[in-house]
């Protein structure tokens, strides 16, 4: 039994949505969210900068003596999850692997569709990760900048926004895809207005699910659960002055999120 927390880790909002589904896996589990939102946003940047960013929050949150750490970003997997894992004592969990594999499990034709930053399609990790277990499977990526943009500003409906996930996902569409990868954490936040745009014409993975497995199933494995009494502690840090971060927060996780502690990377 173990109850120092666990470390979640993104460079904004996104990873509340695999917070979340962490929540719904291990209640009682103690958590420590970390939002570089004042680096926010990382999919452009180059990846080597991302990893130094990554570098830094883990060091960060292995200060506050966490027992494993999620990085539930998928840029930040891309530049920094190998290494990581080299180089912490504790567990390390990413989320590209976890959305690959549910990808390969559930398409039927083969098709599947992966919308993401520039830095994660630049890099092929999905289609690295998915041809590893099927090598038949086509994929098709598309990068989902502007929609990133609009759910870390706090707008997850509206008109303007429609319009930008339909011209994101026209490419997509002409390719007969049945599945989509979420492979942006922030995505799953506006996975109802995906759906909808695209007519529910193929089904939406998001990876904060199975990622939240792949965490209990390890906390199991390596004798690290919270007790079973442990009322949560959910601790939540963000780098910018002034974001929308508590907002958009509260909006998707209620009464988990009481206040949002402001702290400085130094870079
Ligand atoms: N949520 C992050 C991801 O999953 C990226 C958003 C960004 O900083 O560009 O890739």
């Amino acid at each position: 039994m173990d109850n120092r927390p666990i470390g979640i880790f993104d460079s904004g909002v996104g990873g509340l949505t695999v917070l979340r589904e962490i929540i719904k896996e291990v209640p009682n589990e103690n958590t420590v969210y970390f939002g570089d939102t004042e680096r926010f946003p990382y999919g452009p940047k180059d990846l080597r900068d991302v990893r130094d960013f990554v570098f830094k929050a883990a060091e960060f949150l292995e200060k506050k003596d966490i027992k494993m750490l999620v990085i539930a970003c998928n840029t930040g997997s891309v530049a920094a999850l190998k290494k990581l894992k080299q180089t912490l004592k504790i567990p390390v969990i990413g989320v590209i692997e976890p959305g690959a594999r549910t990808a390969v499990s559930n398409t039927k034709n083969k098709r599947v569709g992966v919308i993401a930053t520039k830095g994660t399609v630049g890099s092929g990790a999905y289609e690295k990760e998915i041809k590893k277990i099927d090598p038949q499977i086509e994929i098709f990526s598309v990068i989902g900048s502007i929609l990133i943009e609009y759910i870390e500003k706090g707008i997850l409906t509206g008109e303007n926004l429609n319009e930008n996930i339909k011209s994101c996902l026209k490419p997509l569409l002409k390719h007969n895809i049945d599945v989509l990868v979420l492979g942006c954490t922030h995505f799953p936040l506006i996975e109802r207005q995906i759906l909808e745009v695209s007519s529910n014409d193929f089904e939406v993975i998001n990876s904060a699910v199975e990622t939240a497995k792949d965490v209990k199933k390890l906390l199991i494995e390596k004798n690290l659960l919270a007790r079973q009494e442990n009322k949560a502690n959910r601790i939540f840090y963000e780098t910018a002055l002034e974001g929308n971060f508590f907002k958009t927060g509260k909006m998707f996780l209620g009464s988990e999120i009481k206040e949002v502690i402001r702290t400085k990377l130094e870079i």
